[in-house]
């Protein structure tokens, strides 16, 4: 499918599920994906400042960096997620805190000045949401530019191969489409299988949309060993003693590399050297 086609088809996926985009982060499947984010968040985001959230969804990590202190400003391309971020800052009295709510794409963040930033967040697969790997670069190209020097930049996408694992157990009849093929030989999906279209990262693909602008502070699986297994996250939580052992295997393990390459989505945190 050409590219404006796809790129529409995402756009008018994600303006029909601005409830469930508020919502994802807290369902089985997203929450080691939050849990992960948010600890990495903690670990290297400046003690204060104005964060830029590139892709914000209606602004689940937003609101999370407003209430801990940071100024925000938000982007996205789906005008209602951006209004139900802006009520969900009004309901929490933290409107100071949205210093401005944008709609528009990572790929041109022209309304945003150069260097102005403290941090840029990008999670939860906005950058996996451009097909064209130029149009990647040109966002990452983006999200560099409005980083002040030494600015953490973090960045999460789908990962490329934890799909296979599906494959062969809730999924045996994907075998039988040719997206399988496509996705194997490009990590390329081009929708119409119950999810919209996006690019699947091999472990080191996305610090490599930055050239060699970027010092990598850390990459982190996000999901890790839960990909997938959303139902049995949700059912390990009831036991405290052993959700807390889990979550100090997963934090022990979730930068291997093995671990990064069947997680669903992973993270970069890399510092702008400029
Ligand atoms: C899975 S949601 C993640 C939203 C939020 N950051 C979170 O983690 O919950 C992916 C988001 O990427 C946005 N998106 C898609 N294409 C984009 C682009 N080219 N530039 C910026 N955001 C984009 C979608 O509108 C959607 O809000």
């Amino acid at each position: 499918m050409e590219a404006a086609k796809l790129h529409n088809e995402i756009i008018k996926g994600y303006a029909s599920s601005t409830p469930h985009e508020w919502e994802r982060l807290t369902l089985s499947n997203g929450i080691m994906e939050y849990i992960t984010t948010i600890h990495y968040l903690e670990k290297y985001l400046p003690k204060n400042g104005v964060v830029a959230d590139i892709g914000s969804g209606p602004g689940r990590y937003s609101l999370w960096l407003a209430q801990h202190g940071y100024d925000v400003v938000s982007v996205d391309p789906i005008e209602k997620s951006i209004k139900s971020l802006k009520a969900r800052f009004a309901a929490r009295k933290l409107k100071k805190r949205l210093k401005g709510a944008y709609v528009g794409f990572a790929q041109s963040l022209e309304m945003l000045e150069s260097k102005s930033f403290d941090a840029v967040v990008c999670l939860g697969g906005p950058m996996s949401h451009i097909m064209e790997e130029k149009q990647r670069k040109k966002a990452a190209a983006e999200l560099f530019r409005i980083a002040k020097p030494m600015a953490p930049i973090f960045v999460s996408a789908m990962g490329r191969f934890t799909i296979f694992g599906g494959t062969v157990s809730t999924f045996q009849t994907d075998l039988d489409s040719r997206y399988i093929d496509k996705w194997a030989e490009t990590g390329d999906y081009f929708g119409g299988y119950g999810f919209l279209p996006f690019h699947g990262f091999r472990p080191y693909e996305l610090e490599g949309l930055f050239g060699n602008k970027v010092e990598l502070l850390a990459r982190t699986a996000l999901e890790g060993f839960a990909s997938y297994r959303g139902s049995y996250v949700k059912e390990l939580m009831k036991n405290k003693r052993r959700w807390n052992k889990w979550l100090r295997i997963h934090f022990s393990t979730c930068e291997e590399p093995e671990t990064i390459g069947v997680s669903e989505h992973y993270m970069i945190v890399a510092k702008a050297k400029k």
